[in-house]
């Protein structure tokens, strides 16, 4: 049997929207706690039937983004490089993944470089490749250090749109050589060179980018996203994926949705470096959090 996917997840104690760092957030627009609360565990209860074994990093008053630990840093193998946020509303949180990290098995690298990066927001596997969004929140050089320590092929693709500001909100890996994208988020080079390396590319609407289509959680042939992204929904059905879609409104409201809202320790299934460390993986500590 293969392992359960490993997670790490955040609970929306201190969830709300105090500031505003991209084009979603607004705090004439926030968000109701009690939905938020059940959105998450809705969340987590369908990541758990998907086979998931879920990790929880403890909420910290002052730090409503914590929920979004797609942002903790990148997953390699035993090792995490940790993100360094753009906005100082964020960065508070770097030592809270990294304590997180360090006591749960993970090597943690740090970058070099004063550049920012934002972890598995804007740096995603597919296939051998490392896939990574830069201008809005992670900085080019940074993904170069990265890919330069890590010793993958890297390929930088500019985010030309405000509001697809990390990569996870305009590209989904899903396999080796499958992946969703949002084509407008990219300018002609991205785009060509999306499609240049990644043989299955399924582009989404509009309509269902704005819904997060994009930002969806992949646990095996399972995917899971915000309401409202029908299309994308019986394109993955019609590849033999089984797909659920659950409402997160309320972190639509902060520019994040099901994606965001996970951090896979053991790396997407879309990651060909997953394939070949099956049986190493650093120690599991998991944890009902859900209460
Ligand atoms: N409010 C958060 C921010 O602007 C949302 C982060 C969403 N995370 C993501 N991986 N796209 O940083």
């Amino acid at each position: 049997m293969a392992p359960a996917a490993r997670v790490l997840m955040c609970p929306p104690d201190h969830y709300a929207i105090q500031y505003e760092i991209n084009p979603w957030m607004s705090r004439n627009r926030p968000s109701d706690h009690g939905l938020a609360v059940r959105q998450w565990r809705r969340l987590y209860e369908l990541l758990e039937q998907a086979g998931a074994e879920i990790s929880c990093l403890a909420p910290v008053a002052g730090l409503p983004d914590l929920v979004f630990t797609a942002n903790a840093g990148l997953v390699y193998e035993d090792t995490v490089m940790l993100s360094r946020f753009r906005y100082r509303q964020r960065r508070g949180e770097e030592p809270h993944f990294q304590r997180w990290f360090s006591e749960h098995g993970f090597r943690v690298q740090r970058l070099r470089t004063a550049a920012c990066f934002e972890g598995a927001g804007d740096g995603l596997f597919c296939g051998d490749t490392l896939f990574a969004g830069y201008r809005r929140r992670s900085d080019a050089v940074a993904i170069q250090e990265i890919g330069a320590l890590l010793g993958c092929r890297v390929i930088p693709l500019e985010l030309v749109r405000p509001h697809y500001y990390h990569l996870d909100t305009c590209f989904c890996p899903l396999a080796p050589d499958l992946a969703v994208y949002y084509p407008d988020a990219f300018d002609d080079y991205g785009g060509a060179v999306l499609q240049e390396s990644i043989a299955r590319l399924i582009p989404v609407a509009k309509e269902e980018a704005q819904r997060f289509a994009c930002n969806a959680v992949v646990v095996g042939r399972t995917v899971i996203t915000n309401t409202g992204c029908p299309e994308l929904r019986s394109r993955l059905e019609a590849l033999g994926f089984a797909t659920y879609e659950t409402p997160l409104s309320e972190f639509v409201k902060a520019g994040g949705s099901a994606k965001c809202l996970t951090l896979r320790l053991d790396g997407e299934e879309a990651a060909a470096w997953k394939q070949r460390t099956r049986v190493a993986q650093p120690p599991s500590a998991v944890q009902n959090c859900s209460d």
